[in-house]
């Protein structure tokens, strides 16, 4: 059995002290012991969310880590290492916003998928279609590129450590949401792609749903039997929310 995972992105959200309100919200939360959770804060904030969730079993990641795993002369950029040496478990890789803003792509996406693990982070990678590709009927065709790039150049077994979001664009911060049953289509072709190479990987990978999650849709997504959890965006800056959403995961 997978053990469900529900993780916030934070996006390039938050304050000093509107960070300290949104912790002292995710301490309060009563967390069932069967899901896992993670929050992704801007890099600015890691340190402090790694310490004032000392002792909540709340998982921390970065939104975005550099091509190279050590340390060494790359301005602006952090390295997993030091993410490691934060308290950092996981990181994302290729949200949608970073490939299609910051023109980021599967030959960076790569490294950095590779520099991560190499680090002992768990990569999140990020992937899925935008709405002109939807509606081209291309979706299947473009998520499996993104999954394929990373097995062809690093292998399957790359995915034993790693998680793997599906966010349909056109689903992000836009209110629409992928159905359950049009989410459960994606999530089973990726499996079934992963299944092709190594069958006891694609058993064990989890697939979290993002894309305009709420508590009142959570349920319903996360009922379907590929769905793993989900990468939450603004819905998880209200602890709240991102709590039932939570509970939504659970048993
Ligand atoms: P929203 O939940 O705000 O649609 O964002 C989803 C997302 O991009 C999470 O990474």
């Amino acid at each position: 059995m997978r053990r469900p995972m529900v993780a916030g992105n934070w996006k390039m959200h938050g304050t000093r002290a509107s960070v300290a309100e949104l912790i002292d919200g995710l301490r309060h939360l009563a967390l069932p012991s069967d899901v896992d959770v993670a929050v992704f804060p801007p890099s600015l904030f890691i340190n402090q969310v790694i310490d004032g969730l000392q002792g909540k079993s709340i998982s921390v990641g970065a939104q975005n880590a550099a091509m190279e795993s050590m340390q060494g002369a790359l301005t602006g950029e952090i390295a997993p290492s030091q993410l490691v040496d934060a308290g950092c478990s996981l990181v994302l890789v290729g949200h949608s916003e970073r490939r299609q803003i910051m023109g980021e792509q599967d030959a960076v996406l790569i490294r950095k998928f590779a520099a991560a693990q190499a680090s002992g982070l768990t990569p999140v990678l990020c992937v899925g279609e935008t709405l002109e590709e939807r509606e081209a009927g291309k979706t299947l065709e473009v998520v499996s590129r993104q999954v394929g790039s990373i097995i062809d150049e690093l292998g399957v077994e790359v995915f034993a450590r790693a998680v793997i979001a599906y966010e349909p664009v056109w689903a992000i911060g836009t209110g629409l949401t992928a159905s359950p049953q049009q989410a459960q289509d994606v999530h089973a072709a990726i499996r079934a792609q992963l299944a092709a190479k190594n069958s006891e990987v694609a058993q064990g990978v989890r697939l979290l749903y993002g894309g305009s999650v709420k508590a009142a849709n959570a349920v319903e997504l996360f009922g379907m039997p590929d769905i793993d959890g989900g990468l939450i965006g603004g819905a998880s800056l209200n602890a709240d929310e991102f709590g039932a959403i939570i509970r939504a995961a659970g048993n």
